[in-house]
């Protein structure tokens, strides 16, 4: 059942959940948003953004499931965010689902979901100011994908502005940008905990993501080394293989058996500064980007 309210300053909607009698409320304003949240605020009720570009899966429900646990009201903001796209990239295919993603929010316990159209979240004329971290642009992603995380940073900034959540979570299956968002929350003083969330894998251990519905059926099998790949340079470590080049090496032999994955990188690094690593040690992240057949594809693993 869904019903609207609308006044001068509110005009949102409140999805009823069945069997329960919270409500959904979607806001697709900053100030509905704004106002919806000051109302939990003045009951003294903490706050918790899950940010998303939608397509929900269940990596995305486990964002809401852990923000949930930390805090009493769970914002989830469902924005497909240009700034981040490259001009050759996927934004106009970008996988939308915006009922279903609504549905599965209504049903997972969230409590706020904001979704703001991109005039809203960015006026009529570009930006003009922007959050870059010009170490990260020339490494990993930030290399392969230019501005990407200029975009990241700019619109997390907004959300965190918009919303003010106390906790706001991240899955680690974009370690990079994690480790970003922390360095942007604790460099640029926003009083914020930042929640690092594991990655959850389908049962053939292929870590969720939005773009996996782009793989074609042979591809979604082949998919499925990356996370061997990563599985066995972890039981390397653990068996006392600590050369960062004998590890990689390693992997990179494994996922050259197919011809049809190409690798991007694959390192061994700080989780949080992403600086290489040539000695593992407990901690670090071993990460992993590689095309499959047309489908870009991150995976990584904590050693
Ligand atoms: O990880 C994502 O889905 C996006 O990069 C994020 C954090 C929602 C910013 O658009």
């Amino acid at each position: 059942m869904m019903s609207t309210v609308s006044d001068n300053l509110l005009s949102v909607q409140y999805l009823h959940r069945c069997q329960q009698d919270s409500v959904l409320i979607q806001a697709n304003t900053i100030s509905e948003v704004r106002n919806a949240i000051r109302s939990f605020r003045a009951d003294g009720k903490t706050i918790a953004l899950v940010p998303t570009m939608g397509a929900l899966h269940d990596g995305h429900i486990s964002l809401v499931d852990i923000a949930r646990q930390h805090a009493d009201v769970v914002v989830t903001s469902i924005f497909v965010n240009p700034l981040q796209f490259g001009p050759n990239e996927d934004l106009a295919k970008y996988p939308r689902s915006i009922e279903a993603d609504i549905a599965r929010l209504n049903e997972s316990g969230s409590d706020i979901v904001f979704t703001p159209d991109v005039e809203e979240m960015y006026g009529r004329s570009p930006n003009t100011v922007f959050v870059e971290s010009p170490d990260n642009d020339s490494i990993f992603e930030g290399a392969v994908r230019p501005g990407h995380f200029t975009g990241v940073l700019t619109v997390v900034a907004k959300l965190f502005h918009i919303v003010q959540p106390d906790f706001a979570v991240f899955g680690q299956k974009d370690l990079q940008q994690l480790g970003l968002i922390r360095r942007m929350v604790e460099e640029l003083n926003f009083p914020i905990q930042i929640i690092g969330a594991p990655i959850i894998r389908e049962v053939d251990g292929l870590a969720m993501s939005s773009r996996n519905r782009y793989l074609n059926s042979t591809d979604r099998t082949r998919a499925t080394l990356l996370y061997k790949t990563l599985t066995t340079i972890k039981h390397l470590f653990a068996s006392g293989v600590l050369d960062s080049n004998h590890l990689i090496n390693s992997g990179l032999e494994m996922l050259a058996a197919d011809a049809n994955i190409k690798v991007d990188y694959l390192q061994i690094v700080d989780p949080i500064s992403f600086t290489p690593q040539s000695h593992a040690t407990n901690g670090m992240g071993v990460i992993l980007a590689a095309r499959v057949g047309a489908t870009r594809l991150l995976d990584n693993i904590i050693l």
